[in-house]
């Protein structure tokens, strides 16, 4: 051999050994038995497919080809080898669940991450198929309430990005006791009238952010539950659907607060509600503090700013002894556009505690092309720039 050749040969072994170095291990669902019809149950392909994931020391990818494939309840669980698993879902690729509501109503999700850690799922749709649940819901016949589209529980390191998606059971997406997760271009569809079916309900969790998404839905866009720290949410669409709700709050005595969510850049089009905060009127040592709602849009919203500390639906168990959560320091900047009643601005805080530091900077909201009203009840806080409807802080 002469010397040169021995170069040459140099560059190749390096790539040799970085490949080997950084072994990503692929497991298609459809080598591994999911047949694609969307009538044979791929619930143990799937499940084939993660096990292996879990297993590989390394990272590992899971690739989901174009077609629609029957899931039952399906559980991805940790503890797992390794903490880089991103699971490629082609976006001509539909999960369907199956279309009686009875086989999967009284689970808790359909599909579940629990216990895992460094997991990405990018594209795809689910199709949860919940309008008969929906029908059943609205008659008075005896339904189950339905099962959770995905939901991550007690995980860390989540990508959920490019999913779709469509007619959920009950709650679309649910992040519950987790850490890290970006939820990024998700794209959530329900009837606007269908019930339960918030887009994305987030609980026990720090360090979410939730980007660049659209959601249609018959309940919250988003719902921010106790024990919410540092929640990130930017560029959203909402409606139909109730808004984005910290709450409902203070429904346990003993509950964990929320605090530092920032809201920016949301465009609410002919919603309930755009931000709304609601607690239970009951004792409770729960709060909401280090609020920012900034820049939102409303288009014909039926209550754009409102916090509700009165919020007992059915009247069911309240003992009317007002709510004991505290919410302070909560700021709305920017806010412009159109209320679809006269109260656009509406603060009905606890006698018990009263909302403290609510501040309304450069609020423009009408209604009808007249001035709107605004309405309090133990708010305390103040005003900066132009605030259309005058506060009544
Ligand atoms: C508030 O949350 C954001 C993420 O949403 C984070 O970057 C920031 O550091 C947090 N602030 C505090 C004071 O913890």
């Amino acid at each position: 051999m002469k010397h040169y050749d021995m170069f040459s040969f140099l560059p190749l072994l390096f790539v040799m050994l970085f490949s080997l170095s950084t072994a990503n291990t692929v497991y298609d669902v459809v080598q591994l038995g999911a047949i694609s019809d969307g009538k044979t149950d791929c619930t143990n392909a799937y499940l084939k497919a993660w096990t292996l994931a879990c297993n590989t020391v390394g990272s590992a990818t899971i690739t989901v080809p174009p077609g629609r494939y029957l899931l039952k309840e399906i559980v991805f669980g940790g503890e797992c080898k390794n903490s880089d698993t991103t699971i490629y879902i082609n976006n001509e690729a539909t999960l369907v669940a199956p279309s009686d509501y009875n086989v999967l109503g009284k689970s808790e999700a359909w599909i579940k991450f629990e216990k895992v850690n460094g997991v990405s799922i990018y594209g795809g749709t689910l199709d949860a198929q919940g309008t008969a649940l929906w029908a059943c819901k609205s008659g008075n016949g005896k339904c189950p309430d339905g099962a959770t589209s995905l939901k991550f529980i007690g995980s860390r390191d989540i990508v959920i990005q490019g999913l779709a998606s469509t007619n959920s059971q009950m709650f679309h997406i649910v992040i519950s006791d987790c850490e890290n997760v970006k939820v990024q271009e998700v794209v959530v569809t329900a009837s606007g009238n269908s019930p339960n079916t918030d887009g994305i309900h987030v609980e026990s969790s720090s360090g979410v952010t939730i980007t660049r998404t659209s959601i249609k839905t018959g309940d919250d866009c988003i719902s921010i539950g106790p024990g919410t720290t540092n929640l990130w949410i930017e560029n959203v669409a909402c409606g139909p659907g109730h808004g984005i709700s910290i709450g409902s709050l203070g429904k346990e005595f003993n509950e964990q607060g929320v605090q530092n969510v920032t809201v920016k850049t949301v465009v609410f089009t002919g919603s309930q509600n755009g931000l709304r905060i609601k607690t239970w009127p009951k004792p409770s040592n729960g709060f909401v503090k280090d609020v920012l709602f900034q820049d939102a849009i409303m288009n014909n919203v039926e209550n754009p700013i409102i916090i509700n500390q009165n919020y007992c639906p059915h009247n069911d168990d309240c003992p009317n002894k007002g709510s004991g959560v505290k919410i302070s320091d909560v700021t709305y900047k920017g806010i412009h556009g159109t209320s679809a009643t006269q109260v656009a601005v509406e603060f009905h805080c606890s006698v018990q505690q009263p909302c403290r530091g609510i501040i309304l900077e450069n609020v423009d909201l009408t209604y009808q092309n007249k001035a709107a009203q605004s309405s309090c009840t133990s708010a305390d806080g103040s005003t900066y720039g132009v605030v259309h409807p005058s506060s009544c802080l």
